[in-house]
């Protein structure tokens, strides 16, 4: 990645022009484009411009336009057709964030091709309204913004991963706890499609998995079993596990928390993984109180379970603690706050 030179501004328009034809645009269409997408050479001179060279060639760039102090405006951001598809967008987006906030600015504000919407939700954009365009009157463009301050981890539900994340939490488990640990990726399969909201998922603004909290729902009885020293989860079946966030009269067992390695210590992951879970337990058990357990051996994941209010009450055969807790809504409400000094006080550091 480097800054582009003002001499190429005829190449950088023409690139910008096969791009945009990408997505079969009429010639008409095109041309009502054409003035819109030539960069000029004072442009170049003017705004950050940086290009992306693949083995001696541009392959793409982009531009920055100040809007306020605190805000830039995505002013280009084009690959060529041939390289499409490839990752090269994300680079140029990810730079682009960076330089926006080695400038001070807060925010990038993107006025989009629609067949671009999915790109530029995927790099933390929000969809915030539309813009005529100023090429072709009546056309109405979807504005993105994308907010520069906000945390570079998101957490989000099993079916917002936008793909089945089973193989992938299987990978992080293995990973993590070797291959023998880790559940089979068929059996996550079948209770994720049973129910969908098991799993939380931690998310790098890249689209990259970088850490998971699993919890079962079950009804009383199998719930029951899940603290006795014999109990294999790998027993657990699809039909054993409820339909419902949060399951009436049972409860819920912690199957996994994972963070991988290079987000573990001081990183945020894992608190904002049990500050989640803790979230939506408050919101889905009404108020009504919870039952909660887990198995751990580490004495990180120990911490883990200790944090959401849990106890140990037994080992396994296998010389796991098992964990337990019945857990009010204020005492849900003490572990939020808990979590929430905790995570800001990591953020200090
Ligand atoms: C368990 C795991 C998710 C924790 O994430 P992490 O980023 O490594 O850990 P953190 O730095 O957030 O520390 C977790 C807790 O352990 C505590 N802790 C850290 N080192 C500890 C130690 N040596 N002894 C006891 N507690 C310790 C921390 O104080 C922290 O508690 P808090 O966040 O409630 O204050 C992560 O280590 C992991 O994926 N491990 C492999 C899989 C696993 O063992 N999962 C748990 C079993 S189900």
């Amino acid at each position: 990645m480097r800054k582009a030179l003002p001499d190429e501004a005829g190449y950088l328009s023409k690139l910008a022009f096969r791009s945009k034809a990408y997505w079969g645009y009429s010639d008409q269409f095109m041309q009502a484009c054409l003035g819109e997408l030539i960069i000029d050479i004072p442009y170049i001179e003017n705004h950050p411009v940086f290009a992306i060279e693949v083995e001696g060639r541009v392959i793409g760039f982009y531009a920055l336009e100040q809007v306020s102090a605190s805000e830039a405006e995505l002013g280009y951001m084009f690959i060529e057709p041939a390289s499409i598809g490839k990752g090269y967008g994300r680079k140029l987006m990810d730079h682009a964030r960076q330089q926006a906030r080695k400038s001070g600015y807060t925010k990038i504000i993107v006025q989009a091709d629609p067949n671009a919407e999915q790109f530029y939700r995927a790099a933390g954009g929000i969809l915030v309204g539309t813009r005529e365009s100023a090429s072709i009157p009546g056309r109405q463009l979807p504005l993105f913004q994308i907010d520069l301050e906000r945390s570079e981890i998101q957490i989000i539900r099993g079916y917002e991963y936008g793909r089945d994340p089973c193989r992938e939490i299987a990978e992080l488990a293995a990973r993590l706890y070797g291959r023998q640990s880790a559940l089979p990726v068929s059996l996550l399969q079948r209770w994720y499609r049973k129910n969908a909201s098991i799993f939380r998922i931690a998310e790098a603004l890249q689209g990259l998995m970088v850490g998971y909290i699993s919890t079962l729902p079950l009804g009383a009885s199998k719930f029951r079993e899940t603290t006795q020293p014999d109990f294999q989860e790998t027993s657990l079946q699809a039909e054993d596990i409820d339909n419902a966030f949060y399951p009436e009269g049972g409860g819920i067992f912690l199957s996994s928390i994972a963070v991988a390695s290079e987000f573990q210590e001081q990183s945020p992951v894992s608190l904002l993984l049990r500050l989640a879970l803790v979230e939506d337990l408050i919101k889905e058990s009404y108020n009504r109180g919870i039952r909660i357990s887990a198995q751990a051996v580490s004495q990180k994941g120990q911490s883990c379970m200790q944090s959401l209010g849990m106890q140990v009450c037994g080992d396994t055969a296998s010389g796991w603690k098992i964990y337990y807790g019945e857990l009010s809504g204020v005492d849900l409400r003490d572990i939020r706050n808990s979590l929430l000094d905790k995570l800001s006080a990591r953020f200090e550091m």
